[in-house]
């Protein structure tokens, strides 16, 4: 049989092909699943899809009346899925629930350094044979304060970076992480832990409890110098109002990850186009700001993991095993 797989980098395809290889033909594909490209899985009985593929209602009807029976989805995040109407239509959606949170962790720290150290405007200018060290001065992190809102797999390995820093540790989550505490955490409410960290990095998840949880009140209570870390996803970030905050002229440094207007832009080559998003365009003005287009998990171990699992999800789908990765189940035979 052979599996449509649709949005793979070109990185990612001698993975992704070396992975199904044993088991299935696979056909990759750089072009993102969407209502325009659907049409393309017809006779797919199982396709693969990315991160920001949209799955809405009508690429699903798309999908379903071409054939296909189950979509492989290659990231942990299914906010990309409508659910309900893919159960409605008897398709089989799996994800992949756990991979490397050292892949995400390390970036945030990546973010952090770099926005602390400067080094963006440092290589700039090295390339431009301009030698001075103006402008570049960052600060020891070692007895500084990190502040880190969730702590789970990715809150946990970042935490453990911090520790090895000399930091001292705060933490913000609704459960405390014990591995976390052994490392010498402190949980706080968040006023304390925006008031006295000098380095902030986002790891809860997106949710209604968590949408703009960094707000105008928030940002104005974090310490002018501050660092901000944004790895999560882009709306527990009210932008706007960060970059009100950035505009007078306060912290040291801001690192993201990732947009709360991401979608139709992130991932994909827009430097022949108007850049139509002010805020955006905005942003990435700053000198202490550094933007990147959500690739914190984007190590090949990480992938490799995800690719591998996505097989096993095929795999799983075939034989009729049910896994934590199984989002939808397929229509129960009659
Ligand atoms: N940029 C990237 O490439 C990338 C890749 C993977 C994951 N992520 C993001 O990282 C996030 C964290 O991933 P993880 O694997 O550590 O998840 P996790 O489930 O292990 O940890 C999330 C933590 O957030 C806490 N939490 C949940 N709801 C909360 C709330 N309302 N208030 C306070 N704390 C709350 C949980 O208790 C948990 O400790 C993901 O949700 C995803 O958004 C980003």
């Amino acid at each position: 049989m052979e599996i449509l797989a649709f949005g793979v980098q070109a990185d990612e395809r001698p993975l992704v092909e070396k992975a199904f290889a044993p088991h299935h033909d696979v056909r990759c594909l750089d072009v993102f699943l969407s209502e325009d490209t659907a049409p393309i899985a017809a006779g797919y009985e199982i396709i693969s899809t990315s991160v920001n593929a949209s799955l809405n209602n009508r690429v699903l009807q798309t999908l379903a009346a071409g054939g296909t029976q189950m979509i492989a989805q290659r990231s942990t995040g299914f906010n990309n899925i409508d659910l309900q109407v893919a159960e409605r239509l008897g398709l089989t959606v799996a994800r992949v629930s756990y991979y490397s949170p050292y892949s995400v962790a390390e970036f945030a720290w990546t973010l952090a350094m770099a926005v602390n150290r400067r080094i963006v405007r440092a290589s700039n200018r090295t390339r431009d044979f301009d030698f001075r060290l103006d402008g570049l001065m960052g600060r020891d992190l070692r007895g500084r304060t990190a502040g880190v809102l969730g702590t789970g797999k990715i809150g946990e390995a970042f935490t453990r970076i911090a520790h090895g820093f000399g930091m001292n540790l705060l933490g913000w989550d609704v459960a405390e992480n014990p591995e976390c505490v052994a490392l010498g955490m402190k949980y706080v409410d968040k006023d304390r832990l925006f008031a006295e960290s000098d380095l902030i990095s986002l790891h809860v998840p997106l949710l209604p409890a968590t949408q703009h949880i960094i707000d105008e009140s928030a940002l104005r209570a974090m310490k002018d110098d501050a660092i901000l870390v944004n790895s999560s996803r882009g709306g527990l970030i009210d932008t706007d109002a960060l970059v009100r905050e950035l505009r007078a002229g306060r912290f040291t440094g801001v690192g993201l990850d990732v947009y709360e207007a991401e979608a139709g832009l992130f991932f994909l080559d827009k430097s022949l186009e108007v850049v139509e998003d002010d805020t955006l365009a905005r942003l990435v003005t700053f000198p202490n700001v550094v933007v990147t287009s959500h690739q914190a998990y984007y190590t090949v171990d990480a992938v490799s993991q995800i690719i591998e699992t996505t097989v096993q999800n095929v795999l799983d789908y075939q034989a009729g095993r049910r896994s934590e990765n199984v989002l939808v189940p397929a229509a129960p035979a009659s």
